[in-house]
C-alpha cells in the first residue's frame, strides 16, 4: 500500500487525485491539506486546513507527497519531501521554478524521486525515461495558447476575468487558468523543464498545439522526434506519478486518432510577453525565476480581483524583474526574502495606481 499525503486536496488537481486514489486498491490517503476550505468530505486519517504543511507531513510520514498546492506556498512541502528522500509527485510547479537550485540540492541529499504531474513534464519524463541526455537534441513543450490565442494586443486591452477563465481545453484552478491566458504558465513550465531535465534553455522550445493532444515532444540527435499524445485529462499524469513505475488503468477512452487535428504554431511572444520574460529570468538564473514567479502571482491575483487590467500583468512582472537583484539564494530564508521583495514591488505599484 502506498500512503499518499495530498496537499491542496480541495483544488482541481486535488479532487482528481482523490478520484485516482479511491479507484486504486494499492493507494491510500494518509493525510490531506487545504488552505482554507473545509475538508469534511475528504476521507483521510490526518487533515489540516491552513497552517504549516511540514508539520502535517512529519506526523503522516507518507510514502509519496502529492504537492497540489497553488503558488509559492508549496515551497516548504517540496523541500521537505526532497530533503527526506520521500517521493514527490509535483503539480506545484511554482516551488520548483522559484527554488530550483535548492530543490535539486535537497533531492541530491535525500535521494528520492521527483515525479512531475504537469502534463507536459509528465510526457517529457516518459519520453526521456531510460535515455541518456547525450542522445537528446532538444525538448519541445507544447501549449494550447489559451483562450486569447490569435488576438492582437489591442484586442486584449479590455478582456474580462470571465473571458480569461474560459480555457479552451483544460478545466483548472483560477490562477493557472489566468497564467495560461497570459502564457506565464508556459514560461513557468519552461523553467520547470530546465530544472527537471537539466537541459539549457536554448535546448527547450515552446510550440502551440491548440487542441492539447500532443503533450510534448523530444527531438533526438539522429533526427527522430518522439511525441506523447493523449486527451487533455490530468487524471492520466496524476495516476502515472502516483503509481510509478507501474501504470494503472484510468477511466479514459482510448485516443480516437481519426478524429484528431494536430496543428502547430509558434507562440506570439510580442503579444504575450510573459513567456519571453520567463525565458530571460531563467537564463539569468539566481533568484530571477523566483522574482518572476512572485511578481506573476501577485499580478495574476490582482487581475482576478479586478484590480489590474490583463495587459498590466506582464508590465508588472517586467517592472519587478527590472528592479530585482537576482542574487542566488544560499538557503530557504534568502529565497523567501527574494520572493517577498518581488511581491512588495508589485504591491507598491498596485497601491500607487
Ligand atoms: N489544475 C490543473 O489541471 C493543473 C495542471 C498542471 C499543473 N497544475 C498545478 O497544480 C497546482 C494546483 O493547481 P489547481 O488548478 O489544482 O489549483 P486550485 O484548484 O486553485 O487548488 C489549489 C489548492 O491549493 C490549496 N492551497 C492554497 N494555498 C494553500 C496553503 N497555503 N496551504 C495548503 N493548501 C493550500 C487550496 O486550498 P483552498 O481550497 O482552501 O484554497 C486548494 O486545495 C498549481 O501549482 C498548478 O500550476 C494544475
Amino acid at each position: 500500500m502506498k500512503r499518499i499525503a495530498l496537499l491542496g486536496a480541495t483544488g482541481s488537481i486535488g479532487r482528481q487525485a482523490i478520484e485516482i486514489v479511491e479507484a486504486h486498491p494499492g493507494l491510500e490517503l494518509c493525510a490531506a491539506a487545504s488552505g482554507s476550505s473545509p475538508l469534511d468530505d475528504v476521507d483521510a486519517p490526518l487533515k489540516q486546513v491552513g497552517g504549516d504543511l511540514t508539520e502535517l507531513l512529519e506526523r503522516a510520514q507518507p510514502d509519496v507527497v502529492l504537492n497540489a498546492v497553488v503558488g509559492f506556498a508549496g515551497i516548504h512541502a517540496t523541500l521537505w519531501a526532497l530533503e527526506r528522500g520521500v517521493d514527490l509527485a509535483l503539480a506545484n510547479k511554482e516551488s520548483l521554478v522559484a527554488g530550483g537550485e535548492l530543490a535539486l540540492a535537497a533531492r541530491n541529499r535525500g535521494g528520492g524521486r521527483l515525479l512531475p504531474v504537469d502534463s507536459e513534464h509528465s510526457a517529457l519524463f516518459q519520453l526521456l525515461e531510460g535515455r541518456g541526455l547525450e542522445q537528446v537534441h532538444s525538448l519541445v513543450l507544447t501549449g494550447s495558447g489559451g483562450p486569447f490565442r490569435g488576438r492582437t494586443r489591442d484586442e486584449l486591452a479590455d478582456v474580462t476575468v470571465e473571458q480569461a477563465l474560459a480555457h479552451p481545453t483544460w478545466r483548472m484552478g483560477p490562477k493557472i487558468t489566468v497564467d495560461s491566458a497570459t502564457l506565464a504558465n508556459k514560461g513557468l513550465e519552461l523553467i520547470e523543464a530546465h530544472f527537471l531535465f537539466g537541459l539549457p534553455y536554448e535546448r527547450i522550445e515552446v510550440v502551440l498545439q491548440p487542441t492539447s493532444i500532443v503533450h510534448s515532444l523530444v527531438r533526438l540527435r539522429d533526427g527522430a522526434t518522439l511525441a506523447h499524445l493523449g486527451y487533455p485529462d490530468m487524471r492520466v499524469p496524476i495516476s502515472y506519478a502516483l503509481t510509478y513505475p507501474e501504470r494503472a488503468e484510468t477511466p479514459l477512452a482510448p485516443l480516437d486518432l481519426t478524429s484528431l487535428t494536430l496543428q502547430f504554431a509558434a507562440p506570439d511572444l510580442a503579444t504575450f510577453p510573459l513567456l519571453a520574460l520567463a525565458r530571460e529570468a531563467g537564463e539569468k538564473g539566481g533568484t530571477y525565476p523566483c522574482a518572476f514567479n512572485a511578481a506573476n502571482e501577485v499580478a495574476a491575483a490582482a487581475f482576478l480581483a479586478g484590480r489590474l487590467p490583463f495587459l498590466a500583468i506582464a508590465e508588472a512582472v517586467a517592472d519587478a524583474l527590472a528592479h530585482a537583484d537576482g542574487a542566488p539564494a544560499r538557503d530557504v530564508e534568502e529565497l523567501l526574502e527574494a520572493d517577498a521583495a518581488a511581491r512588495r514591488l508589485v504591491e507598491q505599484g498596485l497601491s500607487v495606481a
